[in-house]
């Protein structure tokens, strides 16, 4: 008995966007991750928590009750999507900066009136052609046009990408604040840049609120976000052949008050060094290795942030407990 073909269509092929000069979107990175290591304090780009395992690791810590963030933005979403779709009117093409599981994307473009493309970018190629590919089965009258690339180094859309009536920048997920301020207001500023006047943005950010909550959600009792952020160390022995021996570090992710955000750490146990493209890095007990800021937000703050970057907050909306906020901005 032969299984039924697949009615799925083939992910399109995604468009390899990095503009000329620059490198292909996975840069090698051997010597970019010893720079970071010699920075102080050592850094391990956050890039490298994301693994087949960490991503794994990473769906389970939104699942987790302590991890707060992706429940609340979805209970947004849910809640006033219809609301989102009437002020970003009719015919919108959308640039989402970055692919996740689809889930709050899926529900923006159920809400919009006759949305003209759909343009994720992101680094990942074949997670981005996977997302790409559910969500144009599931909206076939959008154009899905996935487009490869970082998008914080300068990229360019296919020149053939439908215009629409209006672009629209969606950026949820606060991944904006796994940027420190400077870098968030350039990325802000290339996002209005990228939708040019008359367009729009809408940016999921995360809000301040109890240490104590926050702390939790990036230290949960079970463990998970622990093993996480220790699987950094695992994924780059094995992608570098390095040696960082991940039971001599422990994870601790404190909120640093005068900063405005978490800090995840691995903190070093015991006095030792770990060799790396030549280099030797010495860890002293309480020597801790940054692999990820995640900055919470007042809503004044963050649409004072919008300002210097050129745009205007148009509306914003929050959970029932205000715990998360999602920014329309506009030219
Ligand atoms: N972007 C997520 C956030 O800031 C990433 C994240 C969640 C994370 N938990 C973590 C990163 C633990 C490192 C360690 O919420």
């Amino acid at each position: 008995v032969s299984a039924p073909r697949s009615e799925v269509p083939r992910p399109p092929e995604p468009w390899p966007g990095a503009a000329p000069g620059e490198p292909a979107a996975e840069p090698t990175a051997l010597a970019e991750l010893a720079d970071a290591l010699a920075e102080q304090p050592p850094r391990i780009p956050s890039k490298y928590l994301y693994d087949e395992r960490g991503s794994a690791l990473f769906d389970r810590i939104c699942d987790l009750p302590e991890y707060y963030p992706t429940r609340s933005e979805l209970a947004i979403m849910e809640q006033h999507a219809a609301e989102m779709a009437r002020a970003l009117g009719p015919d919108a093409t959308v640039v989402e900066y970055g692919t996740g599981t689809g889930r709050k994307t899926r529900l923006l473009l159920a809400a919009l009136d006759r949305p003209c493309a759909y343009v994720p970018v992101d680094v990942a190629a074949e997670f981005l052609s996977a997302a790409s590919a559910r969500l144009a089965a599931e909206f076939p009258a959008v154009a899905v046009v996935p487009v490869w690339a970082d998008f914080t180094r300068p990229f360019l859309l296919p020149p053939d990408v439908p215009r629409g009536r209006r672009r629209v920048a969606y950026f949820p997920g606060s991944t904006i604040g796994n940027f420190e301020p400077d870098e968030a207001r350039a990325l802000l500023a290339e996002m209005r840049d990228r939708v040019g006047p008359g367009g729009a943005a809408l940016v999921g950010v995360d809000l301040r609120k109890d240490p104590r909550v926050l702390e939790a959600a990036y230290d949960d009792a079970a463990g998970v976000t622990a093993r996480f952020n220790l699987n950094v160390l695992a994924h780059v022995n094995r992608r570098f052949g390095l040696a960082f021996d991940p039971s001599r570090f422990r994870h601790r992710a404190p909120w640093v008050d005068r900063a405005g955000r978490i800090e995840m750490r691995l903190v070093s146990t015991v006095r030792h060094e770990v060799d790396v493209a030549g280099r030797r890095y010495r860890f002293e007990p309480g020597d801790y290795i940054l692999t990820e800021y995640s900055h919470k937000y007042r809503l004044t703050e963050f649409a004072a942030l919008a300002q210097t970057a050129g745009w205007r907050t148009r509306r914003t909306w929050t959970d029932a407990e205000a715990r998360f906020s999602v920014h329309l901005l506009e030219t």
